[in-house]
């Protein structure tokens, strides 16, 4: 990889700023001074020093962002801000979201720029676990957690058997997690009005072992420790 390119990588500034340090003898190649930008390295094996401290490559990056409201969840779009919007200081590492919540659905998504990763997660395949928190405009009830365990009927596909938990319950409203396993558009209001409910709200809050940091208030974003990650990538044998 070129010299300049990698140091944009590692989020040292832009490759601009980067040709520019290079030229002026900031950067070091296995002890060496080097000035020319283009100048191939080994991510790996090389030793690079900038001002005599160690750059680190890093070629993935992985966030995990408590999306709020409004945003889309894409990298680009004509009319509305994208969830790639709210995220500084990683443009050179092209994120993407791994998978979509609605406009305005909030809460946990993963973004990252490792494709294996993000189609490990989303394939259909894999049954990988869902679990968000949602408001419902009425009563929820054992009927619905039956209905929802048999696996719903929702026109054009059937969605497997779905885990419903009341969390509170009354004749205006009431508060459940669903725990699901597949990722269709809408899916979680579609089960609900299959049903003949509504849902008012609806919150992330757990993806396969990822659960949403508390910590986090809507639009604020970290990167995931070394354990989360670790979960992150367990293959699972169903
Ligand atoms: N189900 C939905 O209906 N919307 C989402 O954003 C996610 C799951």
């Amino acid at each position: 990889m070129r010299l300049d390119k990698l140091l944009a990588h590692c989020g040292v500034g832009s490759r601009k700023e980067m040709k520019q340090l290079i030229r002026k003898g900031h950067i070091q190649v296995n002890g060496e001074i080097i000035k020319k930008d283009d100048y191939q390295v080994d991510e790996i094996k090389d030793i690079i020093l900038l001002d005599n401290e160690e750059i680190q490559y890093r070629r993935f990056v992985y966030l995990m962002l408590n999306k709020p409201q409004g945003y889309i969840s894409a990298t680009m779009d004509q009319v509305h801000p994208t969830v790639i919007d709210l995220i500084e200081g990683y443009e050179h590492y092209e994120l993407f979201p791994v998978g979509r919540l609605d406009i305005d659905t909030v809460g946990l998504l993963l973004l990252t720029n490792d494709g294996q990763l993000a189609h490990h997660i989303l394939s259909p395949k894999k049954h990988i676990s869902k679990i968000y928190y949602a408001k419902i405009d009425a009563r929820v009830d054992e009927t619905d957690i039956a209905v929802f365990k048999q696996g719903i009927n929702l026109g054009d596909f059937t969605a497997l058997p779905a885990n419903l938990k009341i969390v509170s319950a009354n004749d205006e409203e009431s508060e459940v997690e669903i725990e699901i396993f597949e990722g269709k558009f809408h899916q979680v209001k579609r089960m609900f009005e299959a049903v003949g409910k509504t849902v008012t709200y609806l919150k992330r809050i757990k993806m396969k072992q990822l659960i949403l940091d508390p910590q986090l208030e809507e639009g604020q974003y970290r990167e995931l420790t070394n354990d989360e990650l670790e979960n992150l990538m367990k293959i699972d044998v169903k």
